[in-house]
């Protein structure tokens, strides 16, 4: 059996990039893991290591290294992830997962949470794409993942620092693919739905919910297909996105006032 290419996460002490993990593993790929709190990372590794599916091609348990990394420190991101290629051998797919929410109404005094939201999303999750590209270029393969949400599609009351962070890297990972593709590397942008993790555990609403379990699994085979952008799940999320898209301005606004814009005031 052919050797499968190791995946590098960021954010995955939690949720979707903890899930992942473990579906990689039992896929039979080795690992790069990385979040802020080392000891959970470390936990995952546990986790992993006592998961009797969890081999490699040759049988034996899958490798996992381990690394605490803060993607708001872009010079921390591309050291990390040049230290993991060397320690895994080879990094064939990177995954820039890690990121924050939060729910808050523009002039609420609380503007650092916004800043924060970019610092993480945005910045870090570029970041996380460029130092994999860097890598990659020198390889000449490669296949960058970026994990999107479906907030991207439409700005979303309540939510604007993190619709538009979204949306951000979305643009970021379109731009970037058209750039890389012909050098023969993959760019795949994955727009999840509501999966439930602690990041949207507190939301009064969490339409078409599904486990970080089904999620991970989605993902998995959509990255594996390299897939270049897609909704999880495909649907209803995929004729949602384009619906939410192309809602003339009229209708979205009194959608909005009537569901989030509503649910926002309320927590003021
Ligand atoms: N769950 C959903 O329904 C949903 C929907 C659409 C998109 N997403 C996206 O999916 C990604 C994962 O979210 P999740 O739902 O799995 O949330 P989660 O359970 O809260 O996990 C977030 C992960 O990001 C890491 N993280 C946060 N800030 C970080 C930083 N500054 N540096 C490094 N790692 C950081 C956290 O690890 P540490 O705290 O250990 O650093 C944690 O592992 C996010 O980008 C999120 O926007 C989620």
């Amino acid at each position: 059996m052919e050797a499968k290419p190791s995946i590098v996460v960021t954010g995955a002490t939690s949720g979707i990039g903890r899930a992942l993990a473990r579906e990689w593993a039992r896929r039979g790929h080795a690992l790069g893991l990385t979040g802020r709190r080392l000891e959970v990372l470390e936990e995952v590794r546990a986790e992993i290591a006592a998961d009797p599916a969890a081999k490699g091609a040759d049988g034996k348990p899958v490798r996992v290294e381990v690394a605490a990394l803060d993607v708001r420190d872009s010079e921390a991101v591309h050291r990390v992830l040049g230290d993991l290629a060397q320690r895994l051998g080879d990094v064939g797919i990177v995954v820039a997962n890690a990121g924050i929410g939060n729910e808050r109404r523009c002039g609420d005094g609380r503007f650092d949470k916004d800043e924060d939201i970019i610092r993480t999303n945005v910045i870090g999750a570029m970041a996380t794409v460029d130092a994999a590209v860097e890598l990659f270029r020198r390889a000449g393969r490669g296949q960058v993942v970026g994990i999107s949400s479906v907030a991207a599609f439409r700005g979303l009351p309540g939510s604007a620092a993190y619709s538009a962070s979204k949306a951000a890297i979305s643009t970021y990972l379109e731009a970037v693919r058209a750039e890389v593709e012909p050098a023969g590397l993959a760019v795949t942008t994955i727009s999840p739905g509501y999966i439930d993790t602690p990041i949207n555990q507190s939301m009064k609403s969490r339409p078409f919910l599904i486990t970080p379990e089904e999620g991970a699994r989605q993902i998995a085979d959509l990255v594996e297909r390299k897939v270049r952008h897609s909704t999880v799940p495909v649907l209803p999320w995929g004729a949602v996105g384009t619906f939410m898209r192309i809602l003339p301005d009229p209708i979205w606004y009194r959608a909005m006032s009537s569901g989030p814009a509503k649910r926002a005031a309320e927590r003021d």
